[in-house]
């Protein structure tokens, strides 16, 4: 092992301790100490999931990138285990960034990433040199391939950009050869992803493209993800200063599903549809799996790039994980659904069936907390009109709130965290087009200590935010101008 993993290592295993677990997320994995970013490697191995994530264990912000560690039995509660890997290595010396992990027939865990070095180039300009390599281990201790690197700029095709070509996803197809994609900049178009091929999962060569945008979704693509699921293929990825369209695309760096059809003989890749995947503000490069009883998995960094700076330098953990959220595409759609283990962390249920909501606030006895999974169904009241305007206000007292609101004239949920203890000029608010049958919807909000994520409908829409709301502030209220009558289940999750 090198002297710069042993001494992450030890760091790291110092540092978690002075962090309390009440300072931490209640069920969102965090950074073990320091700076967390992208989910990598996402895996099912020797019966375990493993996270690993894109970590600067020494700072709070990003820096030369590690490979941090989890696993879990349940996707849910996550256990550290030492980094992974740092960049030790003349390919990535200056950061291991983000891949993938599969299981190799010999039982052995196989990593792919991008490895960057900076470089001077002939013009006097600094740059990132990126290629793609492996590290093979048993699930806590990973040795780099002696060959490194696998893929190089050499393996681009024409007008490809080696200074921004990474984050491959691997894996096997049934014949047991392999596949990668990875994503890169094409020169003149924008963001494209390249697929690769292998039959030893060392040697590999370029195929083709398997998508390329004109522009279309931002400037450069990042973390590719590609699976089958309900019998369409998806495509998810995550794109770099996209303008926004309508209500689509308005994070600047956010992340996109295209849903189509894959002819896996001739690698054609026909996206029919494209959407954001979520709604909200903060939601990043997310990676999937396939559960052993066959559900499709995703798991998103629960940050934005444009915010993820503001913080004290001596903030102990900056960057946590979205909840794992089941995924399925209905009509066309990708849905979202939080892990159904979730629901194991549900204690004290409370019940309230038709309360009226009318030109006011309305609170209910025991419908209050930090760590909650809450599900409402808001309806129009029979025999008055269609309400105007229904909100829920959370994470609440005299100070502050953070609500979701939804307008059934314009069919639009919101996201408004503006009251949520901010002091910054950022984005706090953020709006998805909704359905809904003349004003009747359902919302599911899961709340930790510093995130709200609201799922619309059954998963059809997801907004997420991050939150850094005084703890005290754990009320909930109900609001209506006009009139409507809801449904509420709320459960309280159990510390872990
Ligand atoms: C996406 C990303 C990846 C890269 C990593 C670096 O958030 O920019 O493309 O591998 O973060 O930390």
């Amino acid at each position: 092992m090198s002297q710069v993993l042993r001494d992450a290592r030890r760091y790291e295993e110092e540092k978690e301790k002075l962090i309390k677990a009440e300072d931490r997320p209640a069920f969102h994995l965090s950074a073990r100490v320091g700076w967390m970013n992208d989910p990598n490697g996402f895996s099912c191995y020797d019966g375990q999931y493993h996270m690993f994530y894109q970590y600067h264990p020494y700072d709070s912000h990003w820096g030369p990138m590690h490979w941090g560690h989890a696993v879990s039995e349940d996707l849910i509660h996550w256990s550290y285990l030492p980094a992974a890997m740092a960049p030790d290595r003349p390919y990535d010396r200056d950061g291991c960034y983000s891949g993938s992990a599969i299981t190799l027939e010999d039982g052995r865990q196989m990593l792919m990433y991008t490895g960057r070095t900076l470089i001077i180039d002939e013009d006097g300009v600094e740059q990132e040199v990126q290629t793609q390599n492996l590290a093979f281990g048993d699930g806590d201790n990973y040795v780099k391939y002696a060959r490194n690197p696998v893929i190089t700029g050499k393996d681009l095709p024409e007008g490809g950009n080696p200074y921004a070509f990474r984050d491959p996803m691997v894996w096997t197809e049934e014949d047991g050869t392999f596949r990668a994609v990875l994503a890169n900049q094409d020169v003149h178009h924008g963001g494209q992803i390249l697929l690769y091929r292998s039959e030893d999962g060392v040697h590999w060569s370029f195929v083709k493209p398997l998508i390329k945008d004109d522009h279309k979704l931002g400037q450069m693509w990042e973390c590719p993800a590609f699976f089958e699921l309900d019998g369409k293929y998806v495509l998810l990825a995550s794109a770099q200063d996209m303008l926004p369209s309508g209500l689509e695309y308005h994070n600047g760096n956010g992340t996109f599903c295209m849903i189509g059809s894959y002819n896996r003989e001739t690698c054609d890749f026909k996206p029919e549809r494209d959407h954001a995947i979520d709604y909200g503000i903060d939601f990043y490069a997310p990676q999937t799996i396939l559960t052993p009883d066959g559900r499709r998995v995703m798991i998103g960094w629960m940050q934005n790039w444009d915010t993820c700076n503001l913080h004290t330098k001596s903030t102990p953990w900056f960057g946590q994980m979205s909840i794992p959220r089941e995924l399925s595409v209905v009509n066309g759609r990708l849905y979202q659904k939080p892990v159904r283990e979730l629901e194991a962390l549900r204690t004290e249920p409370v019940r309230y069936r038709d309360v009226l909501v009318e030109d006011g606030e309305v609170t209910l006895a025991d419908v209050s907390g930090r760590l909650i999974d809450l599900e409402l169904e808001v309806e129009p009241v029979e025999g008055k009109e269609i309400y105007r305007k229904f909100a829920m206000r959370f994470a609440q007292n005299e100070t502050f709130h953070t609500g979701v609101s939804f307008r059934p004239y314009e069919s639009t949920v919101k996201i408004d965290r503006k009251f949520s203890g901010s002091r910054r000029a950022i984005i706090h608010q953020r709006r998805a087009e909704v359905s809904h049958d003349s004003g009747r919807l359902k919302l599911r909000l899961i709340l930790d200590r510093f995130s709200a994520e609201i799922f619309v409908n059954d998963g059809e829409k997801v907004l997420t935010a991050t939150i850094y709301t005084d703890a005290a502030a754990d009320g909930i209220s109900f609001v209506c101008s006009g009139a409507a009558k809801i449904n509420v289940t709320k459960y309280t999750l159990k510390e872990m």
